[in-house]
């Protein structure tokens, strides 16, 4: 009987997750994740995946209790769990909560907010990428580099999709994203399908943390396919911002049919307020082909760089997991320490569920 009693009063209590270094405490019901009742506070909690293989959502349980929702043994190291970390999309809080989520000070300190939206234009940039147009109900704050959640009614889930716009070339109403159409993905089959001018969807955000880090190290930008919108984005804001840093910018693509915004890169590095080298690379383009360019993969460039830049230098990086993973192993291949690579992986549902 005690024990009923004891049930019962923990389930009533109101429940809190504070995330201490960060300054921030919301109310967790634990009717749903730590990482959606999160959002639904307006918390703007690191994730990517939300089914608990990427493990960005991953936290520290300095105490309380949670019950995990799947086995987050998939994203997690055994030396994680032994220390007591939790996926927070596959965790639901059972008590009160102190959690410890690497990098979230840092994070840019933007409300995140749910906007109404429509679809203002598609304009094709290749033969399988789009930029899709929205303008927002009310404008929103954001840094370059991050993205935000899309959820149109049609569709279970939303997608998440990085801005294409620096913040200092819009108004915050009016943003650009780039879409790749993943073949028989419901939501781009239907995109590409036809003019979707008019169409309302739900904007959830800013979210990310790939954003350009105040320093003097010089940086290495590597994008592929579409993972070019935060990196554009990144460096056209700090070109506006007169930032003075050496830049190394690596674009990978499969064929030149695959190449696009072309004059802004080419404007990059005309205007950039430093060295700025930039260096296009194809995989899979035909050998009798026009191409007089690199041939190969992002890796294959960035493993010629200097060895005093590879060093010294920032990372950042979007685009497809094995290109980020197999670039994470070739820098940290030819330097040690953390802190200086910064990726946003395209996972699972990030674009990969179409
Ligand atoms: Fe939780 Fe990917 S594992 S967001």
């Amino acid at each position: 009987m005690g024990r009923l009693f004891g049930r019962s009063d923990v389930r009533d209590e109101p429940r809190h997750v504070s995330i201490a270094q960060a300054g921030k405490k919301f109310v967790a019901p634990g009717k749903d994740s730590i990482l959606n009742e999160a959002l639904a506070a307006g918390v703007a909690f690191p994730h990517s995946c939300t089914v608990g293989t990427c493990g960005t959502c991953k936290a520290k349980l300095l105490s309380g209790k949670v019950r995990e929702i799947t086995d987050s043994a998939i994203a997690l190291s055994s030396e994680e769990l032994r220390d007591g970390y939790i996926l927070a999309c596959q965790s639901i809080a059972r008590r009160s909560l102190e959690l410890d989520v690497a990098g979230m000070a840092d994070l840019p300190d933007h409300p995140l907010k749910h906007l109404g939206a429509v679809v203002a234009a598609q304009t094709m940039l290749t033969h399988d990428i789009v930029q899709m147009t929205i303008e927002l109900d009310d404008p929103l704050e954001f840094t370059a580099g991050q993205y935000v959640e899309l959820k149109f009614d049609e569709f279970s889930g939303p997608r998440s999709y990085s801005f294409a716009d620096a913040p200092s070339r819009c108004d915050g109403r009016t943003l650009s994203f780039f879409v790749r159409h993943v073949p028989g993905g419901e939501f781009t089959d239907w995109l590409f399908g036809g003019d979707r001018s008019g169409e309302r969807l739900t904007v959830t955000g800013p979210l990310g943390n790939l954003w350009l880090r105040p320093s003097d190290a010089p940086v290495l930008c590597v994008a592929g396919g579409s993972g070019l919108a935060p990196i554009k984005a990144i460096l056209e804001d700090a070109m506006d911002a007169r930032t003075a840093r050496s830049v190394v910018l690596v674009f990978g693509a499969r064929q030149q049919r695959d190449l696009y915004c072309q004059e802004q890169l080419d404007a990059l590095a005309k205007g950039w307020n430093g060295t700025f080298d930039y260096q296009l690379v194809l995989s899979e383009e035909p050998p009798n082909s026009t191409w007089t360019g690199p041939r190969g993969l992002v890796t294959d460039v960035v493993a010629a760089l200097p060895m005093e830049f590879l060093q010294s230098c920032e990372v950042y990086t979007c685009g497809p997991p094995v290109m980020i993973d197999a670039l994470e192993e070739a820098v940290m291949s030819v330097r040690s320490g953390s802190g200086f690579f910064h990726a946003d992986r395209f996972v699972t549902r990030r674009g990969g569920s179409g």
